[in-house]
């Protein structure tokens, strides 16, 4: 593909090398990568599709949005939203959650000719499904983004929706997105091969820490609350309160205790309404026995990452956050 102007402002460029050549031959169906803007977004190159729609989409001032780096917890944080916002004890409650709460550009992530089996036409897994149902949504309401700040609809920072961005460390999130590459996408390189891809960027929607970084920045905004998967795991509860003062919806106690229960790890993990149990799996051996809802633990990077890998990690960390005052995830030693 040519480097291409996508809209008036925006770059793209298809990525080359031998991180995207690693990529390219150990995961399914996916050959083109491109970076975008000026940050250099790693995303598959059929996003160019949707760049200038997604610009476009209209947002309102009453929208709640979620907003992460992939394997933040974004859906733990989205079940609470939406128990929030909506009724937890409707029958709604039970759909999933790709339908009640779309993932803003899942239609620029898959191959756009590809059907996806074991779901119904109109399921928001088949290509293009999530944008019609975006064009349907009820308001108020409640969408996922992984995109960061620059790409995210223009509107956006003039109408100033609620966000609700949530960050995890880095080191958890290179481990959690290494075993959804193995499951979703069937990723076949090793561990070791991945750390080096997510530490050079050449990962969807990377590079993470301008990610984190321009949301944490943001942070004192009154339309964006900056919160962390280690906080909901050390005190849930508190994060309910928190989110709910934020979104402006009065809850009593025993509101608040529910919705932490419901979604407790392991009532998430089986819970089919959030449990991603029907996304389709890589067809490899690895992929088998993998579960969405894996772990939901903090600090898993210790099973995973070898003392040099640390190192890396740390150097990675230190030069990302020069001039930063970002306080977290710089427990090294
Ligand atoms: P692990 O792979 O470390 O287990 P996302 O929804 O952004 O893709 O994030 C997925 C990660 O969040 C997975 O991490 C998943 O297990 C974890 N997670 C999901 N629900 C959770 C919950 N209720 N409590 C703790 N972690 C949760």
């Amino acid at each position: 593909m040519e480097d291409k102007e996508a809209d008036d402002s925006v770059h793209m460029e298809q990525v080359t090398g031998p991180h995207t050549a690693i990529l390219c031959n150990q995961i399914n169906g996916y050959k083109e990568f491109l970076h975008v803007g000026p940050e250099r977004v790693f995303l598959p190159s059929f996003y160019a599709n949707w760049h200038s729609k997604y610009g476009r989409f209209p947002v309102y001032q009453d929208d709640v949005w979620i907003v992460t780096y992939p394997k933040s917890g974004t859906t733990w944080i989205q079940e609470m939203v939406w128990c929030l916002m909506k009724d937890p004890k409707s029958p709604e409650a039970s759909h999933e959650l790709m339908k009640r709460f779309p993932f803003f550009e899942y239609d620029s992530l898959i191959p756009p000719d590809s059907v996806i089996p074991g779901v119904s036409r109109d399921d928001p897994m088949q290509p293009g499904m999530t944008w019609r149902i975006l064009q349907e949504l009820e308001v108020p309401r409640v969408i996922k983004s992984h995109l960061p700040k620059e790409l995210l609809p223009k509107q956006f920072w003039d109408v100033r929706p609620k966000v609700v961005y949530v960050s995890r460390d880095p080191r958890d999130v290179c481990v959690s997105f290494y075993y959804h590459y193995v499951k979703l996408q069937g990723y076949s390189g090793t561990f070791d091969q991945f750390v080096h891809l997510f530490l050079h960027d050449t990962i969807s929607y990377s590079p993470i820490w301008r990610h984190i970084l321009n949301f944490w920045k943001m942070r004192h905004e009154d339309h964006i609350l900056f919160i962390r998967y280690e906080d909901m795991k050390q005190d849930m509860s508190a994060i309910v309160r928190q989110v709910a003062g934020f979104l402006g919806q009065v809850v009593d106690e025993e509101q608040v205790a529910w919705i932490t229960q419901h979604c407790s790890f392991p009532e998430m993990s089986n819970n089919p309404a959030v449990n991603n149990e029907t996304f389709v799996s890589a067809p490899t051996d690895a992929a088998k026995g993998l579960k969405f809802m894996r772990k939901g633990e903090m600090g898993d990077w210790r099973n995973h990452l070898t003392e040099a890998q640390q190192k890396v990690f740390k150097t990675w960390t230190l030069n990302n956050l020069d001039g930063s005052d970002f306080p977290y995830y710089q427990d090294y030693d």
